[in-house]
């Protein structure tokens, strides 16, 4: 009851804290978000509010502006590499987790990994990661031409639709001249590597 009653609340705060830090088209985008990774959470059995935490919280610091990205990750020792100097828009992620954790009390580490590897993936992340990186990807709103095979696969196997996600990024920023940041392929590697080996997803 009690844990009951804490979940809800901190569902609360995180929908609170990204309206209050966003556009209304970013919460939008956040609310879609949360619903289409609910809906992947109860296709795939997993624990549908700890992953609308983890959507609620994913894009909150996305509006902070590049030299404060710099600062935050500064101040709170996050790792900043030469992607991250290049790009700081790429630690939204890791400063949103951040902000969740000092600002919410969220400490769940799943949740947490989730907020943080959404932008680039990485290696190792958890199912709930992997289903809002891809529930990030496929909400209603995306349009894009393989969008609803995504949609498709990602009801199927969470590990194909992150690979195939990603796969597309790093082919859309290649043949745009951007360059593909290393967790990326690291994570597409892994991906690609424990799919073979494990067939699908462990609940
Ligand atoms: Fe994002
Ligand atoms: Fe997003």
């Amino acid at each position: 009851m009690e844990d009951h009653a804490k979940t809800n609340t901190l569902l609360e705060n995180a929908d609170a804290l990204a309206r209050s830090r966003l556009s209304q088209k970013r919460y939008g985008h956040t609310l879609r978000v949360a619903a289409t990774a609910g809906d992947l959470a109860r296709v795939h059995g997993l624990d549908e509010d700890r992953i609308r935490l983890a959507a609620l919280l994913h894009d909150a610091a996305r509006e902070i502006r590049p030299g404060e990205f710099l600062r935050l990750a500064d101040e709170w020792d996050l790792p900043i590499g030469e992607p991250e100097r290049q790009s700081p828009k790429l630690l939204h992620g890791p400063v949103a987790a951040e902000l969740a954790r000092r600002e919410l009390g969220v400490d769940d580490g799943e949740v947490l990994e989730a907020v943080r590897a959404h932008t680039t993936g990485k290696s190792l992340m958890g199912p709930l990661a992997l289903a809002l990186y891809v529930a990030d990807k496929i909400e209603p709103a995306r349009a894009y031409p393989s969008v609803e095979r995504l949609r498709a696969l990602a009801r199927e196997d969470l590990h194909a639709a992150a690979a195939e996600s990603l796969r597309r990024a790093i082919d859309h920023n290649e043949q745009r001249g951007r360059p593909i940041h290393p967790a990326s392929r690291e994570t597409l590697e892994w991906l690609e590597a424990d799919h073979t080996a494990q067939g699908r997803v462990e609940q």
